[in-house]
């Protein structure tokens, strides 16, 4: 069988058959369940477990069940803190009590919102992310030899020794020039260039100036496109800015195999790509998250965002107390904003191979005009 036009340098490196990546998205992994992940990987992309809030037993079963349904590579995505040095953080009980000490308003807005939205209270059980706590999937993901290391968030400098020996590629999420530049010093073999548009957290430069620009900072390090890459169109688009391959997360949040709450399914079918806005309400970083009441409350509450990862710990309570009410209209919706063109539900196979497909298509359409 000939190869498909879409075969890059990036496949023959990473044994796969298309540059088409199911992006790690870490929402307490329901969003890239083992089965979706192995999914891509058979249908010949590579899925990635996006496991940033899972504890390091957690991301070892995660793995092990990807490895129970297929043998092709795919790969673990973390949040890694911009330092490992930092002082040992405290854990969670300790960051409420410092949120209540250092700030009473935004703790008193905390739990005014269970009030506001008839929650009863509940308190998060969560672990708290430490440098500790990533070590710790780190070892794990070394231990298991997976087959590339995605860095969200932070600087991956000191994995991708280790990394190397354990045979693994590393790739360094970005969204600016500047952090592509830190994450080539720190070694990544591939960095992943992530626009504006993108579902999660998110910087503030699109897709078209940021590829190109990254690609030309990092050359020879090859780049992966990320943010509203969901059809033909818009993988041939990432292609053309210079990228080796797409990650794409929410076009597959819409696959039959995610697990996220179906009301989050029915808010990215029904939702405009307006709807889809950018908030620090829920995690204290810039996201782009579904408009909902809770960021409403927040936006007009006009109190300061507290630092990563406080923001988070405040907001945690309250969606644990949102998720024990089944009120998956309060919990944030991590979305991008190509969600405006994606209508249904689909088999993860589907999505990827129509993505394939439709590229193909438009890179025949493209060089048929040279004739
Ligand atoms: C629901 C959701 C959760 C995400 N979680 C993470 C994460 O934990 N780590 C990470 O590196 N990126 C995360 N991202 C960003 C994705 O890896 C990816 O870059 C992004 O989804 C690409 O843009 P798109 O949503 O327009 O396809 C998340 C994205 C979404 C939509």
């Amino acid at each position: 069988m000939s190869k498909s036009v879409l075969h890059t340098s990036l496949c023959d490196d990473l044994k796969i058959e298309y540059p088409v990546f199911l992006a790690g998205m870490g929402v307490k992994g329901n969003a890239t369940p083992p089965k979706l992940v192995a999914t891509v990987s058979e249908a010949g992309g590579m899925g990635i477990l996006g496991c940033s809030w899972l504890d390091a037993d957690e991301v070892r079963r995660r793995i092990r069940a990807v490895r129970n349904l297929t043998d092709k590579p795919f790969g673990v995505d973390l949040l890694l803190p911009a330092s490992m040095d930092e002082s040992s953080v405290p854990d969670r009980a300790e960051m409420r009590a410092r949120i209540e000490r250092d700030f009473p308003k935004q703790a008193a807005f905390g739990k005014s919102l269970s009030e506001k939205f008839g929650l009863k209270p509940v308190q998060s059980q969560l672990a708290a992310m430490s440098p500790e706590f990533i070590r710790r999937q780190v070892d794990v993901c070394l231990e298991e030899k997976i087959a590339v290391f995605a860095a969200g968030l932070g600087d991956p400098g000191w994995v991708v020794p280790l990394a190397k020996q354990a045979n693994m590629k590393v790739m360094g999420l970005v969204g600016n020039v500047r952090n592509a530049e830190r994450q080539k010093k720190a070694g990544v073999d591939y960095v992943i260039a992530q626009g504006y548009e993108a579902g999660g957290h998110t910087g503030t430069i699109a897709n078209f100036p940021l590829i190109p620009m990254v690609v030309d900072a990092v050359a020879p390090t090859p780049v992966i496109a990320a943010g509203a890459i969901a059809d033909g169109r818009t993988v041939a688009a990432g292609l053309a800015l210079g990228a080796v391959g797409v990650w794409v997360g929410t076009a597959f949040l819409l696959a039959e195999e995610s697990n996220i709450f179906p009301r989050h399914q029915e808010e990215i079918i029904k939702g405009a790509a307006e709807d889809f806005i950018i908030t620090r309400a829920y995690t204290g970083k810039t996201a782009r998250d579904y408009k909902n009441d809770v960021i409403k409350a927040w936006d007009e509450s006009g109190l300061k965002t507290l630092p990563m990862p406080l923001q988070g710990v405040l907001m945690d309570d309250f969606i644990a107390a949102a998720e024990a009410a089944n009120r998956a209209e309060l919990i944030n919706n991590p979305v991008g904003q190509i969600a405006g063109m994606l209508k249904q539900k689909r088999p993860a196979k589907e999505i990827m191979m129509s993505m394939v497909h439709g590229a193909e298509e438009v890179i025949e359409r493209l060089s048929a005009m040279r004739k």
